[in-house]
């Protein structure tokens, strides 16, 4: 059996490493590349952190698997075993426009099950990190459990995109919850977005596409804190595909699908 609690203490020590070297990077200049659309970015940064990461999971613990983004880890084709799930910048348009909103983030996965999640938000030295069946913490500090939320006294994560026209979701149904809520906020990074909702600055954070490693730390933080992690149907995500994404505080969750989303 994985002893969970010595592999926490790898990961925390590996992030702050990988951390020190994406702010060391400020310092020179990146290369930036587009991916599947001009929008859609890489940098030099991206890959020199995940290939970091794949090289000390291989040498210290190589019976594990390896989903990352920019591709240089496994083929994976099911959730067996361990596999760790890596986005090495989620938010790189923000990374290369703003220096800052962008985090670095890990989910590992036993069979399919969240067992350590991590989203370290670089600029601010802010670690959201969790623990299945313990809890979740920023930094050393324990996330309180969350509170079922009202959707009146709700600030959700929402991008303009889902809000307008768009081929993956009837937008009026979402333009009435933004009518309904609080408040929304966008930062461009979904990891940083779900760490927010994991500790309450956030109450839900809604997309309609989020790959595995766009997830996979913050499903687990998320729950871990109490809150519900779904598709906007109120399905168990897939964790090998794009899905949907409709993570909340308790109560709020609820309300949301069936007035909203349903
Ligand atoms: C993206 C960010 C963005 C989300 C996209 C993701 P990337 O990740 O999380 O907020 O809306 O769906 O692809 O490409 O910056 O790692
Ligand atoms: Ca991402
Ligand atoms: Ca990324």
């Amino acid at each position: 059996m994985a002893d969970w609690t010595k592999i926490d203490e790898t990961v925390k020590r590996w992030i702050q490493e990988a951390g020190a070297n994406i702010r060391a990077s400020f310092a020179g200049s990146l290369s930036i590349q587009a991916k599947s659309n001009p929008n859609d970015l890489v940098t030099n940064v991206d890959e020199e952190t995940e290939r970091f990461f794949i090289e000390r999971i291989r040498t210290e613990f190589p019976g594990h698997r390896i989903l990352g983004e920019e591709g240089q880890g496994d083929d994976i084709k099911s959730l067996d075993g361990v596999i760790w799930i890596i986005d090495p910048i989620d938010g790189t348009m923000n990374f290369v426009h703003q220096q800052r909103n962008f985090a670095l983030s890990i989910g590992i996965y036993e069979n399919g099950i969240g067992q350590l999640g991590y989203i370290y938000d670089v600029v601010h030295d802010e670690l959201y990190h969790a623990q299945k069946g313990l809890g979740a913490w920023m930094n050393d500090t324990p996330l309180k459990k969350l509170d079922p939320v009202p959707v009146e006294k709700a600030v959700i994560g929402i991008s303009a995109t889902w809000l307008v026209d768009n081929r993956h979701f009837d937008q009026n149904k979402l333009v009435q919850l933004a009518k309904d809520v609080r408040g929304t906020r966008s930062y461009g990074s979904a990891a940083l977005e779900l760490a927010y909702v994991a500790s309450g600055r956030l109450s839900a954070y809604i997309t309609m596409r989020n790959a595995p490693w766009d997830f996979a730390g913050g499903k687990m933080i998320v729950e871990e804190a109490g809150g519900i992690v779904s598709t906007l149907s109120g399905g168990e995500i897939n964790m090998l595909t794009v899905n949907p994404v409709f993570a909340s505080a308790p109560g709020l969750h609820d309300d949301i699908l069936k007035k909203y989303l349903n």
